[in-house]
């Protein structure tokens, strides 16, 4: 259970020569989230990856609260993150080794502690997700596709209650869209997501949009898009 309360973020901006400008990036949302699957979605800018990062204490609130299942994410960061598993848009923003194997080896070194069966166990987790024969190719010479679904093996492998994912198909294909949302939507976890992914959006038990940090519309995903699509026609819901 996922809960916002009254959550504002604000940032400095310097300016040459001048006094830096305060910029609002989200303003007093307050939300809980329970559903399974949950869709954020919003214009570019708009707030949606400062709401998800809030979540897993990359970001914290400047005034207000955010509560993972009863945990502050300013005061218990460390059980909060190792709750939430986070899913960048760009898999190299995630993956900090060189292979796939020894990425997801890492995510285990808490619960395997013994070297050989960790290794066997990345091999495992790889193989579920047909990754075998990639296993210890470097992650730059794999395609988006492909490492993004190293990225989400990566991440579960560390056995999150919860996955937050900034649009993770948005630099994808078509075929590895598909892929990725089929794996993204087979997850047993609650599930937010940050999508300009309209018909990936409509598959969530509820839909959230975000317009200049602020919740415009929330709820059911029918009625959210048509809101979200009047709103970039520029005639306000
Ligand atoms: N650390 C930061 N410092 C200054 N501005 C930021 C920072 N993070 C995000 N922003 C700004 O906040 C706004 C919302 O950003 P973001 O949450 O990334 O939106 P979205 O994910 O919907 O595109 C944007 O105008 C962005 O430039
Ligand atoms: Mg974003």
């Amino acid at each position: 259970m996922i809960e916002l309360h009254q959550v504002s973020v604000t940032v400095s901006l310097p300016q040459a020569g001048r006094k830096p400008i305060a910029k609002t990036l989200l303003s007093e949302v307050s939300l809980s989230l329970a559903e399974r699957r949950v869709a954020v979605i919003g214009a570019n800018g708009s707030g949606k990856s400062t709401l998800l990062r809030l979540l897993n204490g990359l970001v914290l609130p400047t005034a207000g609260r955010v509560l993972v299942d009863g945990l502050d994410t300013a005061t218990q960061v460390r059980q909060v993150r190792a709750r939430v598993g986070f899913i960048f848009t760009d898999p190299l923003a995630q993956l900090l080794m060189g292979t796939a194997l020894d990425d997801v080896e890492l995510s285990l070194r808490d619960q395997v502690r013994d070297k050989a069966a960790r290794r066997a166990r990345a091999l495992e987790l790889l193989a579920e997700r047909g990754l075998a024969d990639l296993a210890e190719q470097s992650v730059y010479d794999l395609s988006g596709g492909e490492r993004q679904l190293v990225s989400l093996t990566s991440v579960l492998a560390t056995q999150p209650e919860l996955v937050v994912a900034d649009e993770p198909t948005t630099l994808l294909d078509l075929r590895n869209r598909n892929t990725v949302v089929a794996a993204l939507c087979g997850l047993p976890q609650q599930l937010i997501l940050a999508t300009h992914d309209l018909e990936l959006a409509a598959q969530a038990d509820r839909v959230v949009v975000v317009d200049a940090g602020r919740i415009v519309a929330d709820g059911a995903p029918a009625r959210t898009i048509d809101c979200y699509r009047r709103l970039m026609r520029d005639d306000r819901p």
